[in-house]
């Protein structure tokens, strides 16, 4: 099983990957091949229709990041996101990563990235309520483009966002833990079921 895990921040000291790095380590216990990014290194162009038809006119593929995440997407069977939440919604970074990848990847047409995927979502905040209000709005995004979203999530208050503070503590790490088994049952079914 081939899981790709990243956030929706684009900061060095990320919060939400530090909880996403524990989801990843319960993940590769279970024996999942995991492949972890960060949004910030990609350096994805904001999504703009008009260069990508100016690109197809051209006979170009789509800019060399978006192809490289459109080809680690394609590659995967689980997404696994930790969103931080913005304005009561989903961070920029995650939308416009999220729209690029709902493109046509090469010959495979629109939302080939998102057939058959599995996802499974956190979210943490330094706030009382841990991005609880972000996580239906990436529920339905990728749910509405095809996405299997797992049940589980698990929104995390009063992270020590400014602080490299010793976290998370256990009651963190099992909701993470949480996340990470209910996704791997569920891809897992999933792919036993396909054969
Ligand atoms: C534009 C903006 C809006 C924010 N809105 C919220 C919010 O609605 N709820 C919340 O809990 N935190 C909010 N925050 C604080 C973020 O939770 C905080 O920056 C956190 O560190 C982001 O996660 P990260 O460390 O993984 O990037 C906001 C931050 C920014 C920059």
């Amino acid at each position: 099983m081939k899981v790709l895990a990243f956030t929706g921040s684009m900061r060095a000291r990320s919060i939400n990957r530090r909880l996403l790095l524990v989801a990843c380590g319960r993940l590769q216990e279970r024996g999942a091949d995991v492949t972890e990014i960060q949004l910030r290194d990609l350096k994805l162009p904001m999504f703009d229709e008009d260069m990508e038809t100016a690109l197809k006119a051209k006979g170009e593929s789509m800019p060399e990041p978006v192809v490289k995440l459109q080809d680690l997407m394609l590659a995967s069977d689980a997404l696994l996101i930790a969103s931080p939440e913005y304005n009561g919604s989903l961070s920029p970074a995650l939308k416009n990563a999220i729209d690029w990848c709902s493109r046509r990847a090469d010959d495979q047409g629109p939302l080939a990235c998102y057939r058959g995927q599995v996802a499974g979502l956190m979210a943490t905040s330094g706030g009382r309520l841990g991005g609880i209000r972000g996580l239906p709005e990436v529920r339905r995004i990728l749910s509405g483009i095809g996405v299997h979203v797992i049940a589980h999530d698990f929104a995390c208050p009063g992270a020590p966002v400014e602080t490299t503070a010793d976290w998370p503590d256990d009651t963190v790490r099992s909701g993470a833990h949480r996340v990470a088994d209910a996704l791997y049952d569920t891809t897992a079914a999933l792919l036993a079921a396909r054969g």
